[in-house]
């Protein structure tokens, strides 16, 4: 059956701890593998990217495979070709399709014209592929996931979505301290905990940072601002204020905390730079492992 990876909720916890163990198995064999040989990807990426696109066109070529990068402004697309026709054409050629888009329905709605798996790379609602990523880091400097806690400082966005859901999941204890009208979404909120109750995860809501950060194993955040997001800049700026990763936050964890960051990242608004500079900072191992992450994925939904 074609393999899709949309949204984490997608797959079984089973399969989500699959992806993070073969992400750090994939890391140990370097390039000596090429389960994609001949297999073609195509990237399409409505906004901009520095990790993802660059992990998933390295990823596929060490995977022994082709990936072509389709920008929405150079294709059809943006002359009025329908999704549908897109997805149907695409399908033809490619493998895969891997997506970064605005709407998480408009990607669904791809990969439901599409005949061959549609990978998410990132929509207003779910970050997928770095939830993976980040629960191998997780894992790699930890040792183990279950029973962790995970405490996310700022916006309940795309990366704070996937990452809730995720940690229910994998039985991380995730709390997310987020101000009162950026919470995630309802459906994201109600998701997660169905899944934690079958896990065992526990899952925190609070408008507290200090209350999440104490004896915290990890701190997480993102920036205040997305993608798409530009007009709220002066909003957000200003209702984020406090919601900062930074010594004192830091200070109330455990003591040997570590920071994880998806990037790009903000020094001065959402984490200071005496802490993403600093010794429990592992952002750049995390962006490491964002390609072995995508190279799992790609191997889930393309390979035999
Ligand atoms: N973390 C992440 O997805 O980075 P890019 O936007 O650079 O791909
Ligand atoms: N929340 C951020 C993540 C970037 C990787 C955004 O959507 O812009």
């Amino acid at each position: 059956m074609r393999k899709n990876f949309l949204k984490l909720s997608d797959h079984t916890p089973k399969a989500v701890l699959q992806l993070v163990e073969e992400t750090l198995r994939l890391k140990g064999v370097g390039r000596g593998e090429k389960p994609l040989a001949g297999k073609s990807i195509g990237l399409i990426f409505a906004k901009s990217s520095t990790r993802t696109r660059t992990a998933f066109e390295v990823g596929m070529f060490q995977m022994g495979g082709y990936a072509i990068l389709l920008r929405p402004d150079e294709i059809q697309l943006t002359r009025g070709e329908s999704l549908h026709d897109t997805a149907k054409v695409m399908s033809r050629y490619l493998d895969g399709l891997v997506v970064r888009t605005y709407s998480h329905e408009e990607l669904e709605e791809l990969a439901l014209h599409s005949s061959i798996p549609v990978i998410n790379a990132l929509t207003d609602k779910y970050h997928p592929c770095q939830a993976i990523a980040d629960y191998a880091t997780l894992l790699e400097v930890k040792g183990k996931l279950k029973g962790l806690k995970l405490a996310y400082i700022g916006d309940g966005n795309n990366v704070a979505n996937s990452l809730f859901i995720g940690g229910a999941m994998l039985g991380v204890d995730v709390t997310l301290a987020t101000p009162k009208n950026y919470m995630p979404p309802q459906d994201v909120i109600d998701t997660a905990i169905a899944i934690a109750n079958e896990t065992g995860a526990r899952l925190n809501i609070t408008e507290n940072p200090q209350n999440a950060a104490k004896g915290a194993d990890a701190l997480y955040t993102d920036v205040w601002v997305s993608m798409g997001q530009e007009a709220e800049a002066k909003l957000r700026q200003e209702e984020f204020k406090g919601f900062i990763i930074d010594d004192r936050l830091l200070g109330l964890a455990k003591p040997d905390c570590k920071v994880l960051h998806c990037l790009p990242a903000h020094r001065g608004e959402e984490i200071s730079a005496s802490v993403i500079d600093g010794p429990a900072s592992v952002v750049f191992d995390q962006a490491e492992n964002k390609l072995h992450a995508q190279k799992a994925i790609l191997k889930m939904c393309l390979g035999d």
